[in-house]
């Protein structure tokens, strides 16, 4: 029989790209949604369009018990893969508050609910190298002690430790997946990577001048999303539950990143990217770099795209994009 998966955060760059490869290994992919989600869904789905015929979408809030209760209530799920959450490090800053609540709340109910109606459901939480922040050892592994720098992490350490207890205290199947930073053409505008990309482009059609941007010295260990949402499968079809560092190994500076998007149009970064200060965090994480041989040796997993790859694809893609959007007509055409 087809194993049946439920993923939360189904309509995010990471949930869109696990339906699709669940799908092709024959899972019956189920997907958590809010309800303002269900009532607009040519907005809120343009991830997942393409999958809304082969996937089942249930409406529930993660700041609701009785919903996801629900939910676990009606179906027999295999697997379970938590990746809904306020994952923008600089919005936790502006309302620490909800940001914990929908990520420590919503991770505990849903652990909750998997122990009273459904214990052997495995269980995947979305850890982060956010919660290395201010980093205690270089390239930071499965060992290295948590230093989380925005309420962002701090939850994400407070998600991880719930998971482990349920696993140790109710011997549940529950692990998590410490992912360093992944990308994709999926990438929501807000992170930095997608927001280098969309600009090079718009500025590149005509429709910007410049690039405002923070903090261009941190550095990140950049992978694809597309290769990371197999490390988050395999981990939940090993023998015993662990967690597992998932990297790249490699670090490039928000800079780099620039030099080479703008390159990939002919053009020179320094021209258009302009510092501005209120994209500063107030306590920034600078610089991560993860050692992923745990997960090579026992998942069997390494990333198939280079950073260049993910940048070219990036910047084409969203050059793509850009010339389908209606242009200002040049002042010679009018
Ligand atoms: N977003 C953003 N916007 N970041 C900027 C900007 C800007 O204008 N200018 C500089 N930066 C710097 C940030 O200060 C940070 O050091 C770096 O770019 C990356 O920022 P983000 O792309 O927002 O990602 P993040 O590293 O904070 O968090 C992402 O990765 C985590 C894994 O380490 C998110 O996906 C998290 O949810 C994830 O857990």
């Amino acid at each position: 029989m087809n194993k049946k998966a439920l993923i939360t955060g189904i309509t995010g760059q990471d949930g869109s790209y696990l339906a699709e490869y669940l799908l092709d290994l024959g899972y019956e992919v189920h997907g958590l949604v809010r309800r303002v989600a269900l009532e607009d869904p040519q907005r809120r789905f343009t991830r997942i369009s393409h999958l809304l015929e082969k996937i089942t979408l249930h409406p529930a809030s993660l700041e609701s018990y009785p919903s996801i209760f629900h939910i676990f209530s009606q179906h027999n799920f295999d697997e379970c893969y938590h990746l809904a959450a306020q994952s923008f490090v600089a919005e936790s800053f502006a309302d620490g508050f909800s940001t914990m609540n929908t990520n420590i709340n919503g991770t505990h109910y849903i652990l909750a609910a998997i122990r009273e109606l459904r214990p052997e459901c495995r269980f995947y939480f979305a850890g982060t190298s956010e919660m290395f922040g201010k980093v205690k050892e270089i390239p930071q592994r499965e060992t290295t002690p948590f230093h989380p720098r925005s309420p962002y992490g701090i939850s994400k350490v407070a998600g991880f430790d719930l998971t482990r207890n349920y696993r140790e205290a109710y011997n549940m199947f529950c692990c998590s997946g410490l992912l360093f930073n992944h990308e994709g053409p999926r990438r929501g505008f807000e992170f930095v990577t997608r927001k280098i990309t969309s600009t090079v482009a718009r500025i590149k059609f005509g429709l910007a001048s410049e690039l405002r941007l923070g903090n261009l010295e941190a550095k990140r260990d950049w992978g694809h999303a597309a290769d990371y949402v197999r490390a988050m499968h395999a981990m939940l079809q090993q023998p015993e539950p662990e967690d597992f560092v998932v990297a790249t190994g490699e670090t490039h500076s928000v800079r780099e990143f620039c030099e080479l998007a703008f390159a990939q149009v002919d053009l020179n970064y320094r021209d258009y990217v302009v510092i501005d200060g209120k994209h500063y965090r107030p306590a920034e994480v600078d610089m991560l770099v993860g050692d992923s041989t745990k997960a090579r040796e026992i998942l069997n997993w390494q990333p198939q795209y280079t950073f260049d790859e993910l940048v070219k694809e990036m910047v084409e893609n969203d050059l793509e994009l850009t010339a389908l959007q209606p242009r200002k007509l040049a002042a010679s055409e009018i």
